[in-house]
């Protein structure tokens, strides 16, 4: 099956050849029950979405977290990607017609339940912190992971340990974004890296930007 990642005119994570490479860990693993933290504008959340259709059907579910403005506990600890900051688009036309036409924060819960509708059976999205929200989600039956939420140490760690204390030794996938120099983040290779070593895991590298694990 040809992968191919479409950003649908919104701002995604994944950015040129990045959106296939997430995309062809999917097609290796083919889980059914998917966790995203961090959904940003929603475009990853969609690919996954048309991907996991083409595969199974509608017998799959996408649960994504994300903050969707609410506030973060760690507010001065957080390590915000400069994209996130404000809604603001290199292409003018972009910025025009979401800023100024139909004035939508494509970074909202309504605007990315809208984005998602097509697969509004397949879907739990929640608003929240990690932090505090994470351990009240039913992490049990989750195939695959993909981390990219909070980027500071203490939320990368936290988001790595509560999913491990409910994956540990059932073979599932945890994708972190942001580990190798492709989209290096200082905090989030050091929890990696910590976080693999106190639980004795490997940590596979894909294309020198994502770190897999395997619990
Ligand atoms: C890099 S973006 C995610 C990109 C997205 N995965 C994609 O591929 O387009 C990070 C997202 O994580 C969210 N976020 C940051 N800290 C968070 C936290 N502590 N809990 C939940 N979401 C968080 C931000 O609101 C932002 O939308």
């Amino acid at each position: 099956m040809k992968l191919n990642y479409r950003t649908f005119w919104r701002k995604s994570g994944l950015k040129g050849r990045w959106g296939d490479v997430y995309l062809s860990r999917l097609e290796k693993y083919k889980p059914k029950f998917f966790l995203e933290i961090g959904v940003f504008c929603g475009v990853t959340a969609r690919n996954t979405c048309d991907y996991l259709f083409q595969i199974h059907g509608n017998n799959f579910k996408y649960t994504g977290i994300d903050l969707f403005g609410t506030k973060k506990n760690l507010s001065n600890d957080e390590v915000e990607p400069k994209f996130l900051k404000d809604q603001k688009f290199s292409n003018p036309l972009k910025n025009f017609y979401y800023n100024y036409i139909v004035k939508e924060n494509l970074n909202s819960l309504d605007s990315v339940k809208n984005f998602l509708r097509k697969y509004e059976n397949n879907i739990n999205l929640i608003a929240g912190d990690t932090n505090t929200v994470l351990n009240k989600v039913n992490l049990n039956i989750i195939d695959f992971a993909f981390i990219d939420g909070g980027h500071s140490y203490q939320t990368v760690m936290n988001d790595l340990d509560t999913l491990y204390a409910n994956l540990k030794g059932k073979n599932k996938v945890l994708l972190c974004d942001d580990y190798g120099k492709a989209s290096h983040i200082p905090e989030v290779e050091r929890a990696i890296n910590d976080f693999s070593k106190k639980k004795s895991l490997d940590i596979n590298v894909i294309e020198d930007r994502f770190a897999e694990i395997i619990t």
